[in-house]
């Protein structure tokens, strides 16, 4: 018989006809004549059901005795059938014929509970699990629809270094490698050299790995995670928050779309996720402090705080996490607080240019606050985007550089931008695993890496 090779996706397209299908056993139940083989082939997972009398004895056996993440190749029959239970897609397979390609032996991991750091150890079997290939694949859609806004909206896709000479955000995480007889630092973020591609280019991207040696270990920091940074000549603060909102709801509504099945999976209420659409609320700095604070008083005197919905908020075990002081930067709580106000992800614009990064413009009437805005998810899950103005003036620049104590040698070419052709211009960072954490509604962004790094980890 010579049934075709196809995917569990397109099983649809085949229903009616023999087909073969190639993939590993991922769940088994059986009765009597009946062996049920949830197999899947990294498309889905397609319950195929073998017959006793369809197969033979020798072949039921084998099917039978199977162990879990064997290899194998099954050829049958498709039929659709919504109704019946376990079919995952509504598409089944009538074996009419199965070969093994590898036993697999011991599996270590089970239908039964496994412990974080089990799963962690064993992160390269764990991504065959269907949470976590259903958040690997949405994570794929959010980099896909990074690129395809970016690249339909003019901009073009600059690599920038990994290994740079200098810091950008901050000497305090900074990872330093040996760079022959000098050193070097993993990037922190690939801004400065899309600042000189600008001039080039006009709106550019760069796109990949940035390195952070976060001592803190909470739901979200990672030590390697991927951002994506567009930076854009002319454009001023308002401007940017206008391509920030287009370019997020994009990226949102493209994973709804492609992802539907992979949302329901992982049990998403996708309704929130729906809401994401131009404008998103835009809320200073300064304001942000008078709420947290007035937040921290009421929940201090036994008053429930409520979130946008009205519903309690969540997730804020003690009231002094609350506690702040204008001229600091926001910790997690104040981030999981503040986004329970609103429906949509929120800017907050405006932060203490003392504790953001040395290149952001100044407000020129206020110059302790900065043209800058983080954008924070909705959920409690908080900030997505950091993003500001630049400062285009040369002489502003380095004394800012100065006043970080900061080297001027490495950032010397950094600072000669400003002198042929300066103009205004802006970009942020999108973090991708705490975005695609929030779109798959995941508690900490260590499943939204496939390999990932954190304080604690560099295995496998
Ligand atoms: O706010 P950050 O540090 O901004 C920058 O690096 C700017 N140079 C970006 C720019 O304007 N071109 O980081 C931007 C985003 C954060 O909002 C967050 O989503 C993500 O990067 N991020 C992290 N994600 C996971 N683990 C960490 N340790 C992260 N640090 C930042
Ligand atoms: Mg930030």
């Amino acid at each position: 018989m010579h049934a075709p090779i196809v995917s569990i996706a397109a099983l649809p397209q085949h229903v009616g006809q023999a087909v073969t299908l190639r993939g590993w056993l991922y769940n088994k139940t059986g009765k009597g004549k009946l062996a049920f083989l949830q197999v899947r082939d990294g498309t889905g997972i397609c319950q195929c059901v073998v017959f006793r009398p369809n197969v033979g004895d020798e072949i039921f056996a084998i099917a039978d005795k199977l162990p879990q993440e064997s290899s194998l190749i099954v050829t049958g029959a498709v039929r659709a059938d919504a109704r019946a239970p376990g079919v995952p897609g509504g598409y089944e397979l009538d074996v009419q014929s199965l070969e093994v390609v590898q036993r697999a032996e011991d599996y270590p991991i089970g239908p039964k509970e496994h412990g974080v750091e089990f799963l962690m150890d064993h992160r390269h079997l764990w991504i065959r699990s269907s949470r976590q290939w259903a958040v690997l694949r949405v994570r794929a859609t959010v980099m896909r629809a990074i690129r395809a806004w970016l690249d339909g909206h003019g901009f073009i896709e600059v690599s920038t270094p990994i290994l740079t000479p200098s810091a950008a955000e901050g000497t305090t995480n900074l990872f330093e490698v040996a760079y022959f007889d000098e050193k070097a630092y993993l990037a922190q973020t690939g801004q400065l050299y899309n600042e000189a591609n600008i001039f080039a280019f006009g709106r550019v991207y760069c796109f990949g790995p940035t390195f952070r040696a976060e001592k803190s270990k909470t739901r979200r920091h990672l030590t390697e995670f991927w951002m994506v940074e567009p930076e854009i000549a002319f454009c001023d603060l308002e401007q940017l928050l206008e391509i920030e909102e287009q370019f997020v709801s994009y990226v949102v509504q493209t994973c709804l779309r492609e992802n539907a099945n992979e949302l329901k999976l992982l049990g998403r209420d996708v309704g929130r996720l729906q809401r994401v659409a131009p404008p998103f609320p835009r809320i200073t700095y300064d304001d942000a402090v008078r709420t947290l604070q007035e937040m921290h008083v009421r929940m201090k005197a036994g008053e429930t705080v409520t979130a946008y919905d009205g519903t309690p908020l969540q997730g804020i075990e003690d009231p002094d996490l609350l506690r702040i002081e204008w001229g600091t930067d926001f910790g997690s709580p104040h981030e999981t607080a503040l986004t329970q106000l609103y429906d949509k992800p929120v800017f907050v614009t405006g932060f203490p240019s003392a504790v953001k990064a040395f290149y952001m413009e100044p407000y020129p009437d206020r110059p302790e606050v900065c043209k800058s805005a983080d954008l924070l998810a909705p959920e409690g899950y908080g900030e997505i985007i950091g993003g500001s103005e630049r400062i285009s003036d040369g002489a502003l620049l380095e004394r800012r550089i100065r006043e970080h104590g900061l080297p001027m040698e490495p950032y010397k070419w950094y600072v000669e931008l400003r002198k042929y052709g300066s103009v205004p211009h802006s970009g942020f960072g999108l973090g991708v695993e705490r975005t695609v954490a929030w779109i798959c509604g995941i508690e900490h962004v260590r499943e939204a890496s496939p390999f990932p790094r954190l304080l604690n980890r560099l295995y496998p």
